[in-house]
């Protein structure tokens, strides 16, 4: 069985001094982390917390069925699915497809992807959205074969409700009353302003079950209906998050993954290092580490604790690529200021490899000769662990024995599961995001959406011009 491990040797005093965790302060945490496990175990599939039961039946079954049914029935016609969605409605989809399909997935003739093109929109920037239609427009056949999966909860977020106006436009013009066949909506199932869009106009229609919130629905149809399409194994990929959630909801802290790196992270914060970096030594990881920049910043990034208090809470989250960034970051997380944790992500075994050739005969690069880049990137990985061990910087490792759907699910189970740890170990609620509220209210006061023109008002007299620019 192909199962995710944690090592964190290199976060503990025996190997970095005064910066590490003695391990007699997990023994001491062990009775505080196993109430919290007793705690989660009691809230886990009520209110905000029912993401944790989208890898185990009914719901699982129940999700599978309707996603794979409607996906055998699109694929054959589609050759382009458009994601439209922002935030926790699209990045689940972003790294799914980049960790399980290759990076040349798009540019393979269509006999050889496992389903249509992907393109996922998840910003307006107007370069973006115009050059994807414009390529799917000359695209013969084009809209005749593009399916459109819009994202959104709750329907009225500008960004995703501009783009779905956009491409309900060029749809309209280019099938006319067949464009609303072309439209699979994943929505609230009962409530807001897309399900009522989708009942007036009969799309096809997903939900975003009630009690997930969007940074903890990359298991539910909003992450597996694109994933489905793309050829992914969303059974495997439920089945390798259950197998965690079973080991997370172990009360014994050394044998629980998520207890413990969460108690690991926000220990370490505690003590002066509030910044925590995932390093892939792997490009298809990069958008996991995407994904968890968003859940572990909202979930954790709160003013006010569960008791009124203002605490400012949070930890920064940082996303960096091995190899790339050993010639980019490593610089600053050696010798800067000593305030990061490293987490290094590191697949055993690759599916493919390629053996370095011995014709180039150089001196300085013969010790390349004959070995693989696989040998290459594991050297630089335990180069790189070395080094920040040399100067005293915890570090950690997440372990992959291959990239598969399965152990990808156990991924995405163990960094939500330690969410929900690290918010109770902060005393913050972990599933509000009050923050964003403000920079959403003001965007409609300034697009004149009617209701909001104070906050208009309020941007307008915050921001008037000055001098001081140069
Ligand atoms: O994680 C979240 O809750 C957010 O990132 C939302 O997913 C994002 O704001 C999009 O919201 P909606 O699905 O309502 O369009």
């Amino acid at each position: 069985m192909s199962t995710l491990t944690l090592d964190y040797a290199n976060c503990l005093t025996d190997r970095i001094g005064a910066q590490g965790i003695d391990a007699r302060d997990l023994e001491e945490a062990g009775q505080r982390l196993a109430e919290l496990t007793e705690r989660l175990q009691k809230t886990a599939g009520t209110g905000w917390e029912r993401w944790r039961m989208l890898p185990f039946d009914p719901v699982r079954s129940a999700h599978v069925r309707t996603v794979n049914s409607l996906a055998e029935k699109l694929r054959p016609v589609t050759d382009n699915l458009l994601v439209l969605g922002i935030g926790g409605s699209a990045l689940g989809n972003i790294a799914l497809h980049s960790a399980l399909n290759p990076i040349t997935y798009n540019l393979l003739r269509r006999e050889r992807r496992a389903g249509p093109r992907l393109f996922v929109l998840d910003n307006v920037d107007p370069h973006l959205v115009s050059r994807t239609l414009r390529f799917i427009g000359d695209d013969d056949p084009g809209f005749q074969r593009t399916i459109v999966n819009v994202i959104s909860k709750s329907g009225e977020t500008a960004e995703t409700a501009a783009q779905f106006m956009i491409v309900r436009s060029a749809l309209k013009k280019a099938l006319g009353d067949r464009h609303a066949d072309h439209i699979v909506a994943t929505t609230d199932p009962a409530h807001g302003t897309m399900r009522a869009l989708c009942e007036a106009e009969g799309y096809t229609t997903l939900p975003v079950p009630e009690g997930v919130g969007g940074r903890f629905s990359v298991l539910s149809p909003v992450g597996l209906f694109s994933a489905a399409m793309c050829g992914i194994d969303i059974e495997q990929l439920l089945e390798g998050a259950a197998k965690m959630d079973v080991r997370c909801s172990n009360p014994e802290a050394r044998s629980n993954p998520a207890a413990f790196l969460a108690w690991l992270l926000i220990e370490l914060a505690r003590r002066g290092k509030p910044n925590h970096v995932l390093m892939p030594y792997c490009n298809a990881l990069y958008g996991l580490a995407d994904w968890f920049r968003q859940l572990w910043a909202e979930s954790l990034g709160k003013r006010f604790d569960l008791d009124g208090k203002e605490v400012f809470a949070g930890v920064t989250p940082i996303k960096s690529l091995g190899a790339t960034d050993q010639h980019s970051q490593i610089q600053l997380y050696r010798e800067g200021p000593n305030d990061k944790v490293i987490g290094f992500l590191e697949v055993e075994s690759f599916d493919e490899d390629i053996t370095i050739p011995a014709d180039l005969d150089v001196d300085a690069l013969r010790y390349l000769h004959g070995r693989s880049l696989a040998e290459l990137l594991r050297a630089e990985k335990r180069a790189t662990e070395y080094a920040l061990l040399e100067s005293q910087r915890p570090n950690f490792t997440i372990r992959f024995p291959r990239l598969d759907a399965f152990t990808v699910g156990q991924f995405i189970q163990l960094w939500e599961i330690t969410t929900a740890y690290a918010g109770l170990l902060l005393n913050i609620d972990a599933y509000d995001q009050p923050a964003v509220e403000t920079g959403k209210k003001a965007t409609f006061g300034l697009m004149g959406r009617s209701g909001f023109e104070e906050w208009k008002n309020k941007v307008d007299r915050a921001l008037q011009p000055t001098e001081h620019t140069v």
